[in-house]
């Protein structure tokens, strides 16, 4: 077999496993080789060659996954987000619908400058219709609430909302709304933390973390 013809096989050869991979509905454009096994991508959701998704993720209708764009694994995309260039989302986290991801600080047509990063932590969630200003860090487990504007990087495990976003106390990793009392709390899920009064910390078990558990229904 020649060189040539040999290269066009196993092409075609990971195409077809890429396909039986994951789940991508007719109606997606999805033109990167570099989607996770059972991920799945609705309908009108386009993912442009060089945006990396990983394993098991949702990638909801009408949703936009730019060239140097990268998500981890178990994430969920719900409709209609745009995830730009120097856009990095780990694992487990999840994103609102129409969330809004930026990465240049100073628009202008006709200037084109460097983008910027953000980065959004393990389990992170991102309430709907939030805007995150670029160059900023979202903090593992944290929680942004629905329509905030954020604009400075979130601590682990806390909750912001707002405009702009401001704290108003921490989540467990099960997205519940933790109570201190004495520098402690425990969450109704059964997961304890402590607190140094500047940032907080799981205690216990940490191994016993409830994992998320994706609806196979889920249509974005
Ligand atoms: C932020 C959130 C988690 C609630 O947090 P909380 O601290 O329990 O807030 P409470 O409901 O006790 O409300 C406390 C105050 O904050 C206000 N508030 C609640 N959510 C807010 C938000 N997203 N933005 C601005 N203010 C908010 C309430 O109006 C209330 O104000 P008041 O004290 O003047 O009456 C919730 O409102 C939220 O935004 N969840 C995200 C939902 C979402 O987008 N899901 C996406 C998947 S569908
Ligand atoms: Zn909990």
């Amino acid at each position: 077999m020649s060189a040539k013809k040999s290269a066009r096989s196993s092409h075609a050869e990971k195409g077809m496993s890429q396909a039986a991979r994951y789940f991508k509905h007719p109606l997606a454009l999805v033109e990167s080789d570099e989607v996770g096994e059972g991920t799945r991508v609705w309908a009108w959701a386009h993912v442009m060659d060089g945006a990396k998704v990983g394993k098991d993720c949702n990638i909801g209708e009408h949703c936009f996954l730019e060239s140097g764009s990268s998500i981890g694994d178990r994430v969920i995309v719900k409709n209609h987000v745009c995830i730009w260039e120097k856009v990095t989302v780990d694992d487990d986290a999840f994103l609102g619908p129409n969330m809004i991801f930026t990465n240049d600080p100073n628009p202008r047509s006709g200037f084109r400058r460097p983008f910027v990063a953000t980065f959004v932590r393990k389990g992170a969630s991102i309430g709907a219709g939030a805007i995150i200003v670029c160059g900023n860090t979202l903090g593992e487990y944290c929680s942004v609430g629905a329509g905030a504007v954020v604009t400075k990087d979130v601590p682990d495990y806390a909750l912001v909302y707002g405009n702009p976003a401001r704290q108003h106390g921490w989540v467990c990793r099960c997205g519940l709304k933790l109570e201190f009392t004495d520098d402690k709390a425990r969450c109704s899920c059964g997961r304890d933390y402590i607190s140094d009064g500047m940032a907080i910390r799981p205690i216990g078990a940490e191994g016993d973390c409830m994992e998320p558990q994706l609806n196979a229904d889920e249509r974005g």
